[in-house]
């Protein structure tokens, strides 16, 4: 069991995972056949989600198969809400209760402390026990109810909006306006690569070999 940032070569099994989880619990917002995307888009949608720091998608191999995912995603381009993201998760039926989706759930924590996002929202169904009590063991408390949120075969059913907050001690500004303690630098080249955007640093060292690495790439 390996759990790692998707790549684009994961496009096919991935969509495969989420056809499968589709048909698997009614507790995921898309209904069977309802993901119309061509492995090609994927593979893009995959290379922009690798670039974004407000985005990160991180799989779960077994036997060379995707067989659970687990989305943190932000508002690109939305400087007041530059600290937050939205999760989501879904492991396949056969590995419920393996410890895949906590593996999950610590890495995107440790992503998000690491890339100065400081609160991690979702929407879970009120009827969710299993994945409640995911996030409740890590902390996320149930900060509101989103009434009659899904409807299913005409019934009605009701989401909790459930957060977490997270401590991010200030020592790099993002341009984009995300403050970061410690720096993702596969995405930061990533992203500038893409971009070709610019990052100010605010301390002196960190900034010094900041410039040293963005002027030798
Ligand atoms: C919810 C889900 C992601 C949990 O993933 P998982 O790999 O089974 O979770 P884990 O094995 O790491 O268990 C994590 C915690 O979840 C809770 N949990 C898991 N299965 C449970 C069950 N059957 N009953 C009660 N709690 C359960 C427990 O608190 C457990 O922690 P513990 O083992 O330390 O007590 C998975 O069941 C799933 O994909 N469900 C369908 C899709 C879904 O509901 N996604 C969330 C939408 S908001």
């Amino acid at each position: 069991m390996l759990v790692r940032e998707v790549k684009a070569s994961d496009a096919k099994s991935l969509l495969k995972h989420a056809n499968q989880v589709a048909t698997e619990t009614i507790f995921l917002g898309r209904e069977v056949g309802e993901l119309d995307v061509s492995i090609e888009e994927e593979e893009k949608l995959i290379t922009r989600w690798n670039e974004s720091r407000l985005t990160n998608f991180i799989v779960c191999i077994v036997d060379g198969n995707v067989v659970a995912s687990c989305i943190v995603s932000g508002r690109e381009g939305r400087k007041r809400f530059s600290h937050i993201v939205t999760l989501g998760i879904s492991v396949n039926k056969d590995f419920w209760g393996k410890g895949i989706g906590s593996k999950m759930m610590e890495e995107q924590i440790k992503y998000c402390q690491a890339n100065a996002i400081s609160k991690i929202n979702l929407e879970v169904m009120t009827n969710n026990t299993s994945a409640i009590k995911l996030y409740q063991k890590y902390g996320f408390e149930i900060e509101g109810t989103n009434i009659n949120a899904i409807r299913i075969d005409n019934k009605f059913y009701d989401n909790y909006y459930m957060g977490l907050i997270l401590w991010i001690k200030k020592t790099l500004v993002f341009s984009d306006g995300g403050v970061c303690e410690r720096v993702s630098w596969k995405k930061l080249f990533r992203r500038h690569r893409a971009n070709n955007r610019r990052y100010y640093p605010i301390n002196f060292f960190t900034g010094g070999i900041y410039k040293l690495l963005m002027y030798t790439i």
